[in-house]
């Protein structure tokens, strides 16, 4: 057996997501260590899966692997998350179905259509305030701008309001706290649930706030933190979106290759989620004993799901190393999948769709105008900055 590139201990050190290659350890692991169990040091032991087959069997039973106690590895001292068993993300069925169906309307294909032209109008208003700015932020001017807009827009929040949230939100995420500890965003939530308890609108705060589940309405803590969650989770999306940028940025045949035949884009944009995986991993808890991949899991065991990892699975996807816009079949992770799958992905798949289709319609490209700092995390991957010119 040849020797691991680096420790497997170090999946836990945000340095190696953001200026090492975890993608050549998780290699490694595929192949010779699959299933791998780290000891408790200041995060708690934890099993980590890095194939696609084992990372998907457990996607898929939510029933043997539990996301009420958490879907993130959280330091010890921290704590249980705040949201364990009470938002979307952090419920086990039945009760999770029941909240997804709560609030399932807005990210339909069907209200996709709706907004479609919302998005498209977004789009255009943050390339053009990037072209006349001449350098921008792939990041922050276009991908957070653009994400934070859409969904503060179905959740209701006033146009007026949008901004203060976008700076409440980047103030969060750069710091890497959970929007849970930032207290404007908590504030500015609790007066919107107020506000939709005495007028109800067709948005998904007043869905949360007049919703039941079991007959019961929702408190106010977990619409709360509902909202936190759909607010947080479209990090990803902000992260995936700049990805995007800097994949053509790195492979600039491959972007020739879009502007030359658009009808690549559907697999440009699976090619673009494959390739980013921005969710790093997902976790879950064991409930009860079962053989994954030769090791035993006890009840109780935390597993963790390297989404990077299985979206590189050679056993699956072959060349998994290219990047590929042309990619078929790509029945990648990147969104999870099972009951659970990202509610928002046919709202990041459209994003995605609409920038690229209105860069190729109104920029000759883009370019590298600075350097690019990478998130440090282990939740999450992508850029923190990347500094663009387009080339109107
Ligand atoms: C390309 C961008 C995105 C990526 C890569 C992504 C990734 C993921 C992944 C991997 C999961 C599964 C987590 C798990 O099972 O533990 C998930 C769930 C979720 N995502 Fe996304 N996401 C993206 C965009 C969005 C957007 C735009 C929203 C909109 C608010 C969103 C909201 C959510 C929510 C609420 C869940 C939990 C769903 C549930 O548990 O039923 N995501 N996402």
């Amino acid at each position: 057996m040849t020797v691991s590139p680096v420790s497997p201990a170090r999946l836990t050190d945000p340095e190696l997501h953001a200026g090492g290659d975890p993608h050549a350890l998780w290699r490694w692991m595929r192949e010779h260590e699959p299933v791998h169990w780290h000891a408790p040091d200041d995060l708690p032991g934890f099993w980590s899966l890095t194939r696609y087959e084992d990372v998907s069997t457990v996607y898929r039973d939510p029933r043997a692997f539990s996301s009420a106690h958490g879907v993130l590895l959280r330091p010890t001292a921290q704590g249980a998350d705040p949201g364990g068993g009470l938002t979307l993300a952090l419920t086990d069925p039945p009760r999770h179905q029941q909240l997804r169906r709560l609030v399932a309307r807005w990210f339909s294909e069907r209200s996709a259509r709706q907004w479609e032209e919302a998005v498209r109008r977004a789009v255009r208003a943050v390339l053009a305030r990037a072209i006349e700015r001449g350098e921008s932020d792939a990041v922050h001017d276009i991908s957070a701008r653009l994400t934070l807009h859409l969904i503060a827009g179905l959740m209701g929040v006033p146009e007026g309001d949008r901004e203060d949230l976008f700076r409440w939100t980047n103030e969060a995420f750069e710091a890497g706290t959970s929007l849970v500890a930032h207290h404007e965003t908590m504030l500015y939530f609790l007066d919107l649930m107020d506000l939709r308890t005495a007028e109800p609108a067709d948005d998904l705060v007043s869905a949360l706030v007049h919703g039941s589940v079991d007959g019961e309405p929702l408190t106010a803590e977990e619409v709360l933190l509902n909202c936190e969650n759909l607010v947080g989770a479209s990090e990803n999306a902000r992260l995936s979106i700049a990805g995007g940028f800097l994949a053509f940025l790195e492979h600039p045949d491959q972007w020739q290759r879009l502007r030359d035949d658009r009808r690549l884009l559907p697999t440009a944009v699976e090619e673009v989620l494959r390739w980013t995986s921005s969710a790093t991993h997902s976790m879950r808890t064991a409930t009860a004993a079962r053989d994954l991949g030769g090791r035993r899991i006890e009840a109780g065991d935390r597993v963790v799901l390297w989404v990077p990892s299985a979206n590189r699975d050679e056993a699956v996807f072959p060349h998994a190393d290219r990047f590929d816009i042309a990619r078929r079949p790509n029945r990648h992770l990147a969104l999870g999948t099972g009951e659970h799958v990202c509610i928002g992905n046919v709202m990041a798949r459209a994003q995605m769709r609409v920038l690229f289709t209105e860069l190729l319609d109104t920029v000759r490209g883009f370019e590298q105008c600075g350097p690019y700092v990478p998130v440090r995390s282990i939740a999450v991957n992508g850029p923190e900055h990347l500094p663009i010119r387009l080339l109107a």
